[in-house]
């Protein structure tokens, strides 16, 4: 079959990669996406059952690492795009193992920013009509001070641009123009492949963009992280571990907009550019626990507030970044995205995802990983 175009997702059996897999194969059936993922303890195919079976669809197990390969699947499919995703995403392990974040984080996508240059550098046409597409994170801007100074009321208006926020309003959000700070190995491993994918584009002009999202949440999220995990405890009664006080904030996104971001972004960003994406939707990590608790107790019909007894505050995160704030009015006034879901509809929409949802809950929190956190609490 002739496709009009042929594009790479790497980390596409992950949590946002398969919603953006899903998102491309049904919208474009005349591009091949090719899904380049190592299914590490985080990929899972049964995230991508529904559309498996595609014709414009290709699953390829591989470690981004590996260059050779990289470089014959750029030519094998005559890839003109490379969205990527991949990557070690959590904050905890990256404490625990930070040489696996290095690996995959920085090495990994060097090692796709050299066969992406090698072969589009080889064709005729050049950097003519090609894109790398680098998903990046909020934390590599750091933390900022835990509580917005009194008056600063997002959203923005999208009359001025991120910089005249950024002079208004100093450093209480995360703007394109913040300086990188980053304080975990995750992070730091995030932002170095960052200056890695922007020094491709300085030096050689290989075409890229860097996008930097918020906290995502909704269906396929593996149960280590915050929302997963706590509503499928709650559903067990097992222990909720609140981190320090509970008092840390993040900005959160429903996966599916940031799909629809990354699309929009793909064919209408500037390249060069970098776009922030987030939904101005800060909440303190116990306020976002105790809505959690109340919507998975109405929906399984418990007893309100019958499940606030599991709160269990244990140890801080070591270097627990305080709060992230995104300011994404750049995204919103130069693409026009805007987020689809308001907070209380997104939060009753994944609750009951992963409610109805046992079966691929019960698979991944089965085997390795139970003993990955029987481990790790037992430190
Ligand atoms: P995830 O951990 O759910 O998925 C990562 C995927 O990458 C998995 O399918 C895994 O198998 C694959 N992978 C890991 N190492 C690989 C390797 N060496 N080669 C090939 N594949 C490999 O992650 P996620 O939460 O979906 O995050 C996806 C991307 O978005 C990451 O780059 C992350 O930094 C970024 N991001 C995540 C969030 C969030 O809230 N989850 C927010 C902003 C940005
Ligand atoms: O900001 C974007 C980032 O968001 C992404 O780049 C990361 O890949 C993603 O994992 C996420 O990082 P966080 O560290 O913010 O997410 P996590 O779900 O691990 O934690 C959210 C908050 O909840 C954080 O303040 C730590 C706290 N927490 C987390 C867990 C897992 C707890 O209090 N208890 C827990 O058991």
């Amino acid at each position: 079959m002739n496709f009009r175009r042929s594009i790479i997702i790497t980390g596409g059996a992950g949590f946002i990669g398969s919603h953006v897999v899903r998102l491309m194969v049904c919208k474009y059936p005349d591009y091949h996406i090719i899904n380049v993922d190592k299914l590490t303890y985080a990929g899972n195919l049964a995230n991508l059952k529904d559309i498996e079976d595609r014709p414009n669809y290709t699953f390829v197990k591989a470690d981004i690492c590996d260059f050779d390969l990289m470089m014959d699947l750029m030519k094998r499919h005559s890839v003109d795009g490379i969205i990527h995703l991949a990557a070690e995403s959590h904050v905890d392990r990256s404490i625990k193992d930070p040489f696996t974040f290095a690996r995959t984080n920085v090495m990994g996508t060097l090692s796709l920013l050299q066969a992406a240059k090698l072969y589009w550098e080889s064709l005729p046409e050049k950097y003519e009509g090609k894109l790398f597409y680098h998903i990046s994170t909020d934390e590599v801007y750091g933390a900022l001070e835990m509580n917005r100074p009194e008056g600063v009321e997002p959203p923005f208006s999208t009359a001025a641009s991120s910089s005249e926020h950024h002079l208004a309003y100093g450093d209480d959000f995360f703007y394109e123009t913040t300086k990188y700070n980053p304080h975990s190995p995750y992070s730091a491993s995030k932002a170095s492949s960052d200056h890695f994918v922007r020094a491709f584009h300085d030096t050689y002009g290989l075409p890229s963009i860097v996008t930097n999202c918020s906290n995502n949440y909704g269906p396929y999220q593996f149960p280590e992280k915050l929302i997963p995990l706590f509503i499928n405890n709650i559903r067990k009664r097992k222990p909720l571990p609140v981190y320090g006080k509970g008092e840390n904030v993040r900005d959160w996104l429903f996966v599916e907009d940031h799909a629809r971001a990354i699309d929009l972004i793909f064919h209408k960003g500037k390249v060069a550019e970098t776009y922030n994406i987030g939904g101005f939707n800060e909440w303190k990590n116990i306020d976002l626990i105790k809505v959690m608790i109340k919507t998975v107790d109405r929906v399984l019909g418990n007893p309100e507030g019958s499940s606030l007894d599991l709160i269990t505050y244990v140890t801080d995160r070591l270097g627990h970044d305080a709060r992230y704030a995104i300011d994404s009015s750049k995204l919103q006034k130069e693409l026009g995205w805007e987020p689809s879901l308001q907070f209380e509809e997104g939060i009753e929409k994944t609750v009951r995802w992963y409610l109805d949802n046992q079966e691929w809950m019960d698979n991944v929190t089965s085997g390795d990983y139970q003993k990955y956190y029987e481990e790790m609490y037992k430190a």
